[in-house]
C-alpha cells in the first residue's frame, strides 16, 4: 500500500486513492467546491490546491491520485507522496481564488437559505481576505424557478458544475447547462424545459453555496433552528437513509443521508416531499367506538374494556375465530408483537395476514443505479419475516365467515384494501383497526385505535433487499395517541396473553435478534445508523433466511 506524508502525518492509503478524499477522511479541512465523491472530477474551482513534493507549482488535490512508486523513486526513501496543504503559498492561493469567486457574490447571507451550512461562508471566514478590492459594478442576474422543486439565485453561483454533472451522471438526463461564455456564464435549464426529474431536489443539496435552493424549504426557517434526526424514508421499499430537520415539532425538510449500500448521497423527490401527505389527513386523537349514530370518542381505558368484552369475555375465546392482520407500514417490532399474540393465544397460522402491496408501475432506475421501488410500503419484507406469512393477505379461511373477530394494524397513509379485504372486514362480527386516520378500513371497524405515523416512531424495518435499518422518532405524536407498540402490548395484556412484556422498543429488537431465523445479531447496536444486510437464499420460490 502506498505511504504518504501529509503535513507531517504518515498515512497508508489504497493504491489509486484520491488525495483530496484521503485528506478529508483524515480530518484535514482542505477547502473544495467542485469535488463531490460521487461525481466525476471537474477541477474547475481551484480551491483544493496543495503543494506536492516533486510536482511543479500547486496541484489541485481532487485530481491527484496516489500510486505506489518503485523503491528508487520514493521520496526520502519511504514515501510515495509528500504533501503540504498548509504552506504560506497554498494559503495565499486559496484566498486569491476565494476573492475571485466572491467578486460578484451578493452580500445576502442574512436572507440566504444556505446560511449556516454554506461552503462559501465557511471558507471566507477560514481562508478568505477580510475585504474585497473589487470596485466595479457587480454582475446581477435575477433569481429564477428551474423546476417545481428548484430555484436558482445565479448571483451566488460559483460555477462548480456539480449540478450539471449530477444531472448527467446520476440522473442520466442532462437537464442543466452552462449558458453563455466567460464572465456571462450562468447555469440554466436546457431548451427552456423545467428540471423535472424525480431526483431534482438533490441538486440543491449538493450546491455548495446558496445558488440552487429547495422550493419546499424556501425561507421556512434558519438551519440553526433545526434539530436533525437520522432515520429512513418511508415512501417506498428501498428505505433511503435520511435526515429529518424538525423545529417546533414540525418537519421542515428531509435530506438524504449517505449510505453507500442503499442510496449513496441521494433521495427522490417523492420521499423528500412525502411528509406533506401526513399534513392532509385528520389525525385520530382518541379511540372511537361505533354506535348507532356513527363513531363516538371513548377513553383508552374504555377501549381496552371493549376489547376484553368482545374478544375474550362474550362467549369465551375461540382462537380459530380470531384473526390478526399486520402492516407493511409498521415496524418489525410492531409486527413481531402481533406474532407473539398469535403464539400466546394459539391462533391458527391461517388466521394471520398482511394486506396487499400498494404497487405503482415499474421500478425507476437511474443512470447511477439509484432506484425508486414501485412498492410504496416501507417494510413489507420485515412484516413478512416477523409474521411468517406469504406476501399478501388472501381471503382464504377469513372470507368464509369462520373468522368473527379481527385486529388489524394499518400505520400507513394510503388505503390499499382491495375488495376482498374490505369484504372480510365487513363480514366479521367485531373489527378493531389501529390507524392514524379514519381510513376506509377504519370506517368499517367497530373500534378504532389511534396509531402513530411514520417519523413518529422508533424501531427497525427491513428493506426490499433485506437490509435491516433503524428508524428513529423525529416528531412527537399528537396528544391522545399512543405509540403503536405500546397499544399492541396493551391489547395483548387485555386479552390475557402471557409472556409478552417489554419495557421499550429495544427490548423487542433484542428478542427478534434471538428468535427470528436470519435476524441473529440484529440488535439495535449492531444495526446502528447504517443498517446491516441479512443473508438469504431463494428456495422453491420462498425466501429462506440463511
Ligand atoms: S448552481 Fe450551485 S451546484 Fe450549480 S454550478 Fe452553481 S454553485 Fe455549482
Ligand atoms: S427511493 Fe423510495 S425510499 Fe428512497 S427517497 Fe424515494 S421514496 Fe424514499
Ligand atoms: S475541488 Fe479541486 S478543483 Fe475544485
Amino acid at each position: 500500500m502506498p505511504l504518504i506524508k501529509l503535513n507531517d502525518k504518515e498515512i497508508e492509503v489504497e493504491n489509486g486513492a484520491r488525495l483530496l478524499q484521503v485528506a478529508l477522511d483524515e480530518g484535514f479541512d482542505i477547502p473544495h467546491y467542485c469535488y463531490h465523491p460521487s461525481l466525476s472530477i471537474a477541477g474547475n474551482c481551484r480551491m483544493c490546491c496543495v503543494e506536492v513534493e516533486g510536482m511543479p507549482g500547486l496541484q489541485i488535490s481532487c485530481n491527484v491520485t496516489i500510486n505506489e512508486l518503485p523503491e528508487e523513486r520514493k521520496v526520502d526513501g519511504s514515501y510515495d507522496m509528500v504533501v503540504n496543504s498548509e504552506s504560506e503559498e497554498v494559503k495565499d492561493a486559496r484566498s486569491r481564488v476565494l476573492e475571485l469567486l466572491l467578486l460578484n457574490h451578493p452580500l445576502d447571507c442574512p436572507v440566504c437559505d444556505q446560511a449556516g451550512e454554506c461552503y462559501l461562508q465557511d471558507y471566507s471566514y477560514l481562508h478568505g481576505n477580510a475585504h474585497s478590492r473589487f470596485k466595479e459594478e457587480k454582475r446581477v442576474n435575477p433569481k429564477k424557478r428551474l423546476g417545481d422543486e428548484i430555484w436558482i439565485y445565479p448571483n451566488r453561483c460559483v460555477l462548480c458544475s456539480r449540478c450539471i454533472r449530477f444531472c448527467d451522471e446520476i440522473v442520466g438526463d442532462p437537464q442543466l447547462i452552462v449558458r453563455n461564455r466567460g464572465y456571462s456564464s450562468i447555469i440554466d435549464v436546457r431548451d427552456g424545459q423545467p428540471i423535472d426529474n424525480k431526483l431534482s431536489g438533490n441538486t440543491a443539496d449538493i450546491c455548495p453555496v446558496g445558488s440552487l435552493v429547495s422550493n419546499d424549504f424556501l425561507h421556512k426557517t434558519r438551519v440553526w433552528n433545526l434539530k436533525e434526526h437520522d432515520t429512513v424514508c418511508m415512501d417506498c421499499s428501498v428505505g433511503c437513509n435520511v435526515e429529518i430537520g424538525v423545529s417546533n415539532n414540525e418537519i421542515q425538510r428531509i435530506k438524504p443521508r449517505y449510505n453507500k449500500d442503499v442510496n449513496d448521497y441521494w433521495m427522490c423527490d417523492d420521499g423528500r416531499l412525502g411528509y406533506h401527505a401526513a399534513e392532509k389527513v385528520e389525525r385520530l386523537q382518541s379511540p372511537l367506538l361505533k354506535g348507532e349514530n356513527g363513531f363516538d370518542p371513548i377513553s383508552w381505558t374504555e377501549a381496552f374494556e371493549v376489547i376484553r368484552e368482545n374478544v375474550i369475555s362474550k362467549e369465551g375465546f375461540n382462537a380459530s375465530e380470531f384473526a390478526l392482520i399486520g402492516s407493511p407500514y409498521c415496524t418489525n417490532e410492531e409486527n413481531y408483537l402481533l406474532r407473539k399474540i398469535v403464539e400466546s393465544m394459539s391462533v391458527p397460522a391461517s388466521n394471520i395476514g398482511l394486506y396487499p402491496a400498494e404497487m405503482e408501475g415499474d421500478p425507476i432506475i437511474f443512470k447511477s443505479g439509484f432506484r425508486i421501488s414501485p412498492d410504496k410500503t416501507p417494510n413489507r419484507t420485515g412484516a413478512i419475516d416477523m409474521l411468517r406469512v406469504d406476501n399478501t393477505m388472501t381471503p382464504g379461511d377469513l372470507s368464509n365467515g369462520r373468522v368473527s373477530i379481527i385486529y388489524m394494524l394499518q400505520g400507513g397513509l394510503y388505503d390499499v384494501m382491495n375488495e376482498s379485504m374490505l369484504e372480510i372486514l365487513n363480514n366479521a362480527d367485531f373489527v378493531i383497526v389501529q390507524s392514524t386516520y379514519l381510513s376506509d378500513a377504519a370506517k368499517l371497524a367497530d373500534l378504532v385505535l389511534p396509531g402513530t405515523m411514520h417519523y413518529e416512531k422508533s424501531g427497525t424495518m427491513t428493506n426490499d433487499r433485506r437490509r435491516v435499518q433503524k428508524i428513529n422518532q423525529a416528531v412527537v405524536p399528537p396528544v391522545g395517541t399512543r405509540e403503536d407498540w405500546k397499544v399492541i402490548l396493551e391489547f395483548a395484556n387485555s386479552i390475557g396473553c402471557e409472556g409478552i412484556e417489554f419495557e421499550n422498543v429495544d427490548e423487542i429488537t433484542t428478542e427478534i435478534a434471538s428468535s427470528i431465523p436470519g435476524y441473529e445479531g440484529c440488535s439495535t447496536e449492531a444495526v446502528g445508523s447504517a443498517g446491516i444486510n441479512l443473508d438469504f437464499e431463494e428456495e422453491e420460490n420462498k425466501k429462506v433466511l440463511a
